[in-house]
């Protein structure tokens, strides 16, 4: 961003200039990212910069725009410059310890409340979100659901603080019980759950390799990689949710279109489960896989 005397350093400017240079750095929305980080820079909403195109954003703030700039361009997620991302309309502060939630696990989300509403409204809905990361999903069905109560477990002692500090700050931590689990193995109760919903690590060893660099280097690699061959994890879940699932509970996975096929072969195979069905993302892939615990 080289200071040229004869034209000043605009709003407007500073975005058309960051925007080509995040294009020429392979970014998928470089106009967004831009808008996002001078948003931040300037302590305003990204829809205030709109009115604002021939301000001239004083010292400080080109000085806090310039250094994010530079490392969206190594390669830094914006979120994880910014410390939060939008999610079911709720900002969720992330950090490297956490997955920065995708528009996508909002279909899971739909899901689960959807499900929700089969059971009767006159008593405590128990649900679990295994792997919560930031807390994206047990705290937007929470927000959501007024009878439910949730447990939300993470492997990742990291990640469940950012989630504790999620739902402090989106005033639902009194109705989740945050437990650091292998999957449910230390969580005692309750013994059995209504709908447990997981978005879990699902990328295989060879695809991580193949990831973009601003999500392989910098999101938690626990949080993306299941192993060999991305069905593990998943695998697990099928294996191990049917004793706490309650008759005719539901189990809700979030999977990658390419393991599909063979999830749908793990959870047919799975003669505890019945009533297989995919919901698919704004791309029409299936992404999310909802069985019922007969
Ligand atoms: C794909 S991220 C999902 C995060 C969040 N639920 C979301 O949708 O944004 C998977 C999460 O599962 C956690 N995880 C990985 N293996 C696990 C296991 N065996 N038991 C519990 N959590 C696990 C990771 O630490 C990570 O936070």
């Amino acid at each position: 961003m080289s200071e040229r005397h004869d034209e000043p350093w605009t709003v407007l400017r500073l975005l058309d200039w960051t925007t080509e240079f995040f294009k020429r750095k392979g970014s998928e929305s470089p106009r967004l990212d831009a808008e996002v980080l001078l948003a931040h820079a300037r302590d305003c909403a990204r829809i205030d910069l709109y009115t604002a195109f021939a301000d001239e954003p004083g010292e400080e703030q080109r000085i806090a725009f310039r250094e994010m700039v530079r490392r969206r361009g190594e390669g830094t997620p914006v979120a994880q410059l910014v410390g939060y991302r939008e999610f079911y309309s709720m900002r969720f502060r992330v950090n490297d310890a956490t997955l920065i939630p995708r528009p996508e696990t909002e279909h899971l989300v739909i899901e689960a409340l959807d499900c929700a509403k089969q059971f009767s409204a006159d008593r405590p809905l128990k649900i679990a979100d295994i792997g919560t990361g930031s807390g994206a999903i047990a705290i937007s069905v929470v927000k959501n659901c007024s009878s439910a109560e949730m447990t939300a477990v993470d492997v990742s002692e990291a990640a469940l603080q950012i989630a504790i500090w999620n739902a402090k700050q989106l005033e639902v931590d009194d109705r989740i019980n945050f437990v650091e689990s292998d999957l449910l193995s230390a969580v005692e109760q309750p013994d059995s759950f209504d709908i447990i919903c997981s978005n879990p690590p699902y990328v295989s060893e060879s695809e991580y390799t193949e990831l973009s660099p601003t999500v392989r280097d910098f999101e938690p690699r626990g949080a993306l990689v299941s192993g060999p061959d991305g069905t593990e994890i998943i695998a697990r879940l099928f294996e191990e949710t049917p004793d706490r699932l309650s008759a005719g509970g539901r189990l809700i996975i979030e999977l990658s279109p390419m393991i599909a096929d063979a999830c749908q072969v793990l959870a047919q195979e799975n003669s505890a489960f019945g009533d297989l069905r995919f919901i698919k993302d704004l791309d029409g892939h299936r992404r999310i896989l909802s069985v019922q615990r007969k």
